[in-house]
């Protein structure tokens, strides 16, 4: 078969996936306790029923090193034969130095490389790609891609059209080189500034530093022009996806299992429509997890491997969008 006979753009082998979720759950009926929301409005805008939160005192690098132990453990390899530390994350740890060297730190690391990839949602993909070009160039035998991202954090509790959206976890995969067939097929990673408005934090960086005016005005939560962004979704994921599957050398229909990122079910619907995909392909848990960020793909592709699915030279594509805009699709074999 044609898709068996191309050689991946970036070979590598994904060996061990894990997750990590925190114990502490919030559920619809919980949010309508302190706001003007329900349980039916929130499920049938979005497919979501549940979300989970960190704890006090917990911190996403926590999350992060309990999914790449996961990782490690699925690929029988220990923290010190990482040689690249990746870190998907959108709002960090702490502004400097970021998410990556706490991660690195409750690894256990000493030198290894590392550092925090910020592409929106999108950003596990970015990660995952740029991961796989430092594999290619020889640079890396194993690298840990994690995904972590705690909105609970940084959402307006008080605002009903963002907060009851997101939800707390983290995602990682241990990636090695592959001498195989294994490996990122087709790869359209994008960039669309002028929707740059459509999810920010405007506060707490260079541009507005935090200030006494700045928290009272609110501006250190995400802003969301919810309709933009759904309006835009769609269009950009079956784009970046039909591209990528057009430099893999693929049809849609050699795909076995899109993993898309999980903001909004019905934005997962109507990209599944869009494509013409079976349904039955489509990985969704977004009614368990809410929108992770960075953390959602790993954590339903840990799923999917875990429930034994996914098996040796199948196809998988994985798409996602979110701030910049940045979007993009991945596609690779097993
Ligand atoms: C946010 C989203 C669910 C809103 O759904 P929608 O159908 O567009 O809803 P609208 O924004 O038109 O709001 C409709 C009404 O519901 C209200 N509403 C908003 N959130 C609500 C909630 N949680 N509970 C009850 N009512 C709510 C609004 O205030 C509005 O009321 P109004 O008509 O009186 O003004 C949807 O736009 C979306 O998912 N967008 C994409 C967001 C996203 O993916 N973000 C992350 C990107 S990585």
């Amino acid at each position: 078969m044609a898709r068996r006979k191309r050689s991946a753009l970036l070979p590598l082998r994904i060996a061990g996936t894990g997750a990590f979720l925190p114990a502490k759950t919030l559920t619809n009926e919980d949010l309508a306790r302190f706001l003007d929301t329900s349980d039916e409005w929130i499920r049938t805008r979005t497919g979501i029923r549940l979300r989970h939160v960190l704890a006090e005192g917990e911190v996403p690098a926590q999350m992060g090193v309990a999914a790449a132990g996961r990782a490690l453990a699925m690929a029988g390899k220990s923290a010190a034969e990482v040689d690249l530390l990746l870190a998907a994350t959108n709002v960090p740890e702490e502004p400097i130095p970021g998410t990556a060297p706490h991660l690195a730190a409750g690894l256990g690391l000493k030198k290894a490389p590392f550092l925090d990839v910020t592409a929106g949602c999108a950003g596990f993909l970015y990660a995952l790609a740029l991961a796989g070009a430092w594999l290619r160039a020889g640079l890396a035998r194993t690298a840990l891609v994690v995904g972590t991202e705690a909105p609970s954090r940084f959402v307006d509790w008080s605002d009903r059209a963002t907060c009851v959206l997101f939800g707390d976890g983290a995602g990682a995969v241990v990636l090695e080189r592959s001498a195989g067939g294994s490996g990122i097929l087709g790869l359209a990673l994008r960039g669309d500034p002028a929707k740059l408005h459509l999810l920010r934090i405007e506060a707490g960086g260079v541009r507005l530093p935090a200030s006494g005016a700045t928290v009272q005005a609110k501006k250190h939560y995400l802003q969301m022009e919810g309709k933009g962004l759904f309006r835009a979704a769609v269009g950009m994921m079956a784009e970046a996806t039909r591209a990528a599957a057009a430099q893999a050398g693929l049809s849609l229909q050699d795909i076995d299992w899109v993993i898309p990122h999980q903001a909004n079910l019905r934005i997962i619907e109507a990209l599944t429509k869009r494509l013409g995909l079976p349904e039955g392909r489509v990985v969704v848990n977004i009614d368990r997890v809410a929108n992770t960020s960075t953390a959602s793909i790993p954590i339903a592709l840990d799923e999917l491997v875990r429930a034994g699915k996914v098996e040796g030279g199948q196809i998988l594509a994985l798409t996602a969008f979110g701030a910049g805009a940045s979007y993009g699709t991945v596609i690779l074999r097993w």
